[in-house]
This record gives structure tokens, sequence and C-alpha cells, in this order.
């Protein structure tokens, strides 16, 4: 359905190419993804999403806190007309720790019942091992939605553990298996305010 931008033998753009914060710079390597590209792959992906939810009846469901940025930009493009036929609520799946999946995963911040009879649209920043989204499919599919799709900006394919069930419907760009942050992705809660998508110097997270 979506046709998501393969970058994983992209080489990295210079940070001197782009405009980046001063404060970040030298805890990068370079830029993957610049910040232009991703906003327009995103507005492409409303445009798809728009298509198949024109019915309404949705709630979109934010994975917190990497995804909020893209899907404050995503619910800009798919809904810009009839932002309020559309139930908003953000969750927090509690299962990264640093750079390393513990594969525990806890959900709060959802009144499940909200669930029942709906179009739920699951946003998501980034998806590696795939076990955190596979988990929270299987419990909202125990409250019967209507349908189920999955919105993922960035797939590191490489990473995908093979009980991981999930396929999302709408996926930005597959990316390399390197610790990517900014556009909304962190390490340690810092480098979400980079505008682009960048990859962290080693030395910073093996500190
Ligand atoms: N960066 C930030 N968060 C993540 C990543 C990453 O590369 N992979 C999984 N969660
Ligand atoms: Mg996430």
């Amino acid at each position: 359905m979506s046709h998501p931008i393969d970058v994983r033998n992209q080489q990295l753009y210079d940070l001197e190419q782009f405009a980046v914060p001063q404060a970040v710079k030298n805890d990068l390597q370079g830029i993957l993804l610049p910040q232009g590209l991703i906003d327009n792959r995103v507005a492409r992906m409303g445009e798809e999403i728009a298509k198949n939810y024109a019915y309404g009846n949705t709630l979109a469901i934010c994975v917190l806190n990497g995804a909020q940025h893209f899907y404050q930009q995503l619910l800009n493009s798919v809904f810009p007309s009839v932002h309020n036929d559309i139930q908003l609520e953000s969750i927090k799946c509690c299962s990264y720790d640093g750079t390393k999946s513990t594969g525990e995963v806890q959900i709060n911040g959802l009144d499940f019942t909200a669930v029942r009879g709906k179009n739920v649209l699951v946003v998501e920043d980034i998806i590696d091992t795939g076990l955190t989204l596979s988990k929270l499919a299987q419990k909202l599919y125990e409250h019967d939605p209507l349908s189920l799709e999955i919105a993922c900006l960035l797939d590191k394919r490489e990473r995908r553990n093979p009980q991981a069930t999930v396929k999302p419907e709408y996926t930005g760009f597959i990316i390399p298996d390197r610790f990517v942050v900014g556009y909304g992705l962190d390490f340690n809660g810092r480098y979400r305010l980079l505008p682009h998508l960048g990859v962290l110097k080693e030395e910073i997270y093996q500190k």
C-alpha cells in the first residue's frame, strides 16, 4: 500500500550542508534524512491515509514520546478540515531503555473501551524489533476495533525479531541499523528537537 523510501545504502549528508543547531553538531556523525525530505514524505503518507479514513469514526493513537512530532505533522496533512471527527489519544509503551530493547512492554494512558467499533490508526516513530508494536496491536485487537492500521515513520528492518507479527500499512523510510535521533526521536530524552534525522556518534551512546 505504501511505498517506503529505502535509504539503507544512502551516504550521510555532511553536517555543513544543512542548517543544524550548533548544540548538537558535535554529537552527530551526519544527517541521514533532511527535514524537508521527511516533511514531504509525511505529507504524502497523510494523503494516502486521508483517502482510507474519509469515512471518519477514527481514533488516532500517538505512541509517545518519539512519535509526537510525526503524529502532529501527519495529522496536519491527513485531516485539514475534519479534525473534530477524530478522537486523538496518546499512549506510552515502556520497553526502550537507552539503546537496548528489553522485550517487556507496559502500555499506559489509554482507556481501552474507546477502541471498540473505531477505525484505529496507530502512529509510531520507529519499528526495530517490532515486539513492542506487536504487543500493542494484540492488545488493541482484544478491544474490538472496526479496523486497525499502523503508520510508522521509520523501519529498521534489519533488527526485526522473527516473533514480531506486526506489519505497518504505511511506512515512511526504511533505514539502516544505526542509532538515529531528531524529528522527535531521542537518546535518553535528548535531541528530539533536531529538525532532521541524524545519526548519533557511537561514543555518545556507548558512554
Ligand atoms: N533512535 C531512537 N529511538 C530508537 C531507535 C533509534 O535509532 N531505535 C529504536 N528506538
Ligand atoms: Mg516509538
